[in-house]
């Protein structure tokens, strides 16, 4: 921990993006002790047999450069992504900001991606670690349900899950296949794929926004349901500032410490709305183990985490990892499974 924030005065000298590269190259060549298994923490989930709960969430690992090394620092799974179709820069940087006395971070990327063919190209194979590709639409894509479609073919035979992500903030109008008639839409055309003969063995999970009102939540549920999609993340960035102390007026998406209320009300929420019966990864806001429990206990099967390791640095998952196995053993349960929704009522 000390180590870490001797490290982390450094690299907080530099602009996040810069001080991300610097970490993504560490990541590429370092060597890890193997983690610690903890039996309690093993779960079947999606028809994955995951070794703990706590995934590296999306934005980190944007091209698969360090999905696997991620697995072996300690985490459970790593999603890979947001992918675009078409290579993409992104918007005009500066675009992250850390916020730091509020331990969050506010992103306006927009979907900076190296394109489909180059991340198949790096991730190449998979092999037994569990590894989600997190696929989007690019900025100037005339039919933004199309280049989801395009994405579930073209990583279907790679990876362990897709994530289709319909909640970024930084893509103007992404945010509407959210609701409505263009959800329904978009899980047509999902389900369709099913009779293209196109067989889909890997699970496909949604990831939605915090800021989703609680109607279209609620109608979002109904309809993932009665669709092909195997589950939700919960979730991305939020728009909202309410949360922060920071005086800032940087648009984009926030992060971290101040969303955690926020997204585990939402995950509540959908795990009422979907009684439970299909899983849900619980983001946002994560930097201990008492708040990834928390998020298990409302609902999560899984947990992602981004912001608490740029706070936190790399013991945060070893630590989340042994603390959480003794909750959940301090409160009689044989398996993280059984602690699923056990506050929802
Ligand atoms: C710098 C940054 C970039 C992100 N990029 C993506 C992305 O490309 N796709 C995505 O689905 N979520 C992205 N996210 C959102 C995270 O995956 C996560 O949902 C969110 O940060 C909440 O978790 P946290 O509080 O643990 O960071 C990004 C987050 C940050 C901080």
């Amino acid at each position: 921990m000390f180590f870490y924030s001797f490290l982390k005065s450094l690299l907080f000298l530099f602009d996040p993006e810069i001080a991300h590269r610097i970490t993504i190259n560490y990541l590429k060549f370092a060597r890890f002790k193997k983690p610690k298994l903890y039996k309690v923490l093993q779960s079947e989930v999606f028809g994955l047999n995951f070794q703990n709960p706590i995934g590296i969430a999306a934005g980190f690992d944007k091209n698969g450069e360090v999905a696997h090394n991620l697995i072996n620092l300690g985490f459970g799974f790593s999603e890979v992504g947001t992918v675009t179709p078409k290579p993409q820069p992104g918007n005009p940087r500066p675009r992250v900001f850390r916020l730091k006395d509020d331990r969050a971070i506010i992103n306006r990327l927009g979907f900076n991606s190296v394109g489909f063919s180059e991340v198949k190209t790096k991730l190449e194979k998979i092999g037994d670690n569990i590894i989600g590709v997190n696929i989007g639409a690019n900025k100037n894509s005339k039919d933004f349900s199309e280049d989801y479609i395009k994405g579930i073919k073209f990583f279907s035979t790679l990876a362990s899950y897709i994530t289709i992500n319909i909640s970024s903030p930084n893509t103007p109008g992404l945010r509407n296949l959210e609701v409505l008639e263009n959800l329904d839409v978009l899980l047509d055309k999902i389900n369709n794929l099913e009779r293209e003969d196109l067989l889909i063995k890997i699970p496909i999970l949604l990831k939605i926004s915090p800021d989703l009102e609680a109607d279209n939540l609620k109608y979002l549920c109904e309809k993932v349901l009665s669709s092909k999609i195997d589950g939700l993340i919960i979730s991305n960035t939020t728009i909202s500032r309410d949360s922060i102390s920071t005086d800032t007026l940087e648009k984009g998406g926030l992060s971290g410490k101040p969303i955690f209320d926020i997204s585990t009300k939402q995950l509540r929420m959908a795990y009422k709305y979907t009684n439970g019966k299909i899983p849900l990864i619980g983001v946002g806001g994560v930097d201990s183990a008492e708040k990834a429990y928390e998020k298990i206990k409302n609902g999560a099967s899984l947990i992602q985490l981004y912001t608490g390791l740029v706070y936190n640095g790399p013991n945060l998952i070893k630590d989340i990892n042994e603390d959480l196995s003794s909750l959940i053993e301090r409160d009689g349960y044989s398996n993280i499974s059984e602690a699923v929704g056990a506050e929802v009522n």
